[in-house]
């Protein structure tokens, strides 16, 4: 997450006339165009520092969460819909990264590889395009058992990049070498490099892949290329659908308030490429280019009492048995505070190939998954997990046959 702020440029009374305005007509085009389901529930700790949220669930059920802001803020919960109980910070200390932002972490991502969970975070400051991004480890994943490493290597994009907004994605259990690292970076969007085995370093810091931009004109004198946050998710599609590596990334401005709020349409809001690699070439589902086509496909964008939903990860859950989407908004009915932010979630469905956001308990109520999930033995073609972490789903009321390998928990910042 990066949070430009913008001057003020125009008299305050005509600008809120046009906010209106866009927003009414924004809000109507969106609501013609797409129709989505309110996010899942929510209990115990949900709104205020849940900015970025990454989630991961630990083999014995446990859910945790890692958000933005202070040195990394924990909670945990028996599902994904709460209770969240807060628990402390992960680094008590702060980063071993000499950067301002360096007690105020932001955009946590945590990836399980060989039993050991890493945390990526980004060490930065509001504007700044001089940040970095550390790395720490955990057995447990509990308040207190972090372990700093520092920077993880990514070089200094000397204005070709900012190093914020990590993601790590493990291609395959069994090679745990093939992790790749996504981040990025407001100005020019998402980059990746390969990382060593044990991911605490980039394996060249001479190679980088530019995966996602936007070089699409914004109003209003924004920067071009607003994408970041960007997380990998592996999926494999019913049928002959393939396996795909979806690129899930956040579009436009994060965290203003009134009456600096990004113009309609320039909110934060949820996009998501695909590529058969994921090294790409990421098309939208127009076949645009996500590079040079300015392409992406929208997920997820503000509705009703939602506004401006981004900072999202993805997950095979376990719990509910499938795949769902989490991130953090604002209630206009609320406020739009940095405090009032809350966490959201839906379910994800894939049955067209492309991640439409559904009520999860409508799309899985009464499936086998669902009762696997209860027997909790994955016999019945549901979830199950293997030793590496492997998870495979093979039932849905929506008739998806689908695979996941992946790193088994993951979570984005
Ligand atoms: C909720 O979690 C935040 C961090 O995300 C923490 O600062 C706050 O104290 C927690 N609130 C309660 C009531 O535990
Ligand atoms: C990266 O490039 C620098 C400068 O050209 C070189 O010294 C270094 O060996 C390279 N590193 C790798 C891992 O290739
Ligand atoms: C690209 O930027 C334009 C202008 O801000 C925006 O309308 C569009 O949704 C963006 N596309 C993606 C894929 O982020
Ligand atoms: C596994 O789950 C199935 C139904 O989901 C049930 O019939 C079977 O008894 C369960 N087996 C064990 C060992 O719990």
């Amino acid at each position: 997450m990066h949070r430009f702020s913008l001057r003020h440029t125009m008299p305050p009374l005509l600008t809120t006339t046009l906010l209106l305005l866009l927003l009414l007509s924004t809000s109507l085009l969106t609501t013609a165009q797409h129709t989505y389901p309110p996010p899942g529930a929510c209990t115990g700790n949900c709104t205020g520092s849940v900015h970025d949220p990454s989630v991961v669930r630990r083999a014995d059920g446990t859910y945790f969460r890692f958000t933005t802001n202070g040195r990394i803020n924990i909670a945990t919960a028996p599902s994904i819909a709460g209770p969240w109980t807060y628990q402390g910070c992960a680094l008590p200390h702060g980063s071993r990264i000499a950067l301002p932002g360096r007690d105020d972490l932001w955009a946590p991502d945590v990836l399980q590889v060989d039993g050991v969970f890493f945390l990526t975070y980004s060490v930065s400051a509001i504007g700044s395009r001089h940040s970095d991004i550390g790395v720490a480890t955990s057995e447990t994943m509990e308040a207190g058992t972090w372990t700093d490493h520092g920077s993880i290597g990514v070089p200094d994009g000397k204005g070709k990049w900012n190093r914020i907004d990590s993601n790590l994605l493990q291609l395959a259990p069994t090679q745990p070498a093939t992790v790749y690292l996504t981040w990025g970076s407001f100005w020019t969007g998402i980059h990746q490099t390969q990382m060593l085995n044990p991911p605490l370093r980039v394996l060249n810091p001479n190679t980088s892949v530019h995966l996602e931009q936007n070089t699409t004109v914004r109003p209003q004198g924004r920067p071009k290329g607003a994408s970041e946050g960007s997380y990998q998710f592996r999926w494999t599609l019913a049928g002959d659908g393939g396996t795909w590596i979806y690129l899930f990334f956040s579009s436009g401005g994060c965290c203003n308030i009134p009456p600096h709020l990004a113009p309609p349409g320039e909110e934060y809001k949820i996009m998501v490429c695909r590529s058969l690699t994921p090294t790409g070439p990421f098309f939208d589902r127009e076949g645009r280019d996500c590079v040079s086509d300015n392409g992406g496909t929208l997920v997820l964008g503000s509705h009703g009492d939602v506004f401006a939903p981004g900072g999202q990860g993805v997950m095979f859950d376990e719990g509910l048995g499938g795949v769902v989407v989490y991130y953090h908004y604002v209630r206009p009915s609320v406020g739009y505070g940095y405090g009032d932010f809350v966490f959201g979630w839906n379910g994800l469905d894939f049955g067209s190939g492309w991640p439409v956001v559904v009520a999860l308990e409508d799309s899985y109520a009464g499936t086998e998954s669902a009762s696997a999930k209860t027997a909790g033995n994955g016999t019945s073609g549901a979830a199950e997990t293997g030793s590496e972490g492997v998870v495979a789903t093979e039932s849905s009321r929506l008739g998806a046959t689908s695979t996941l390998t992946s790193g088994g928990a993951r979570g984005r910042g």
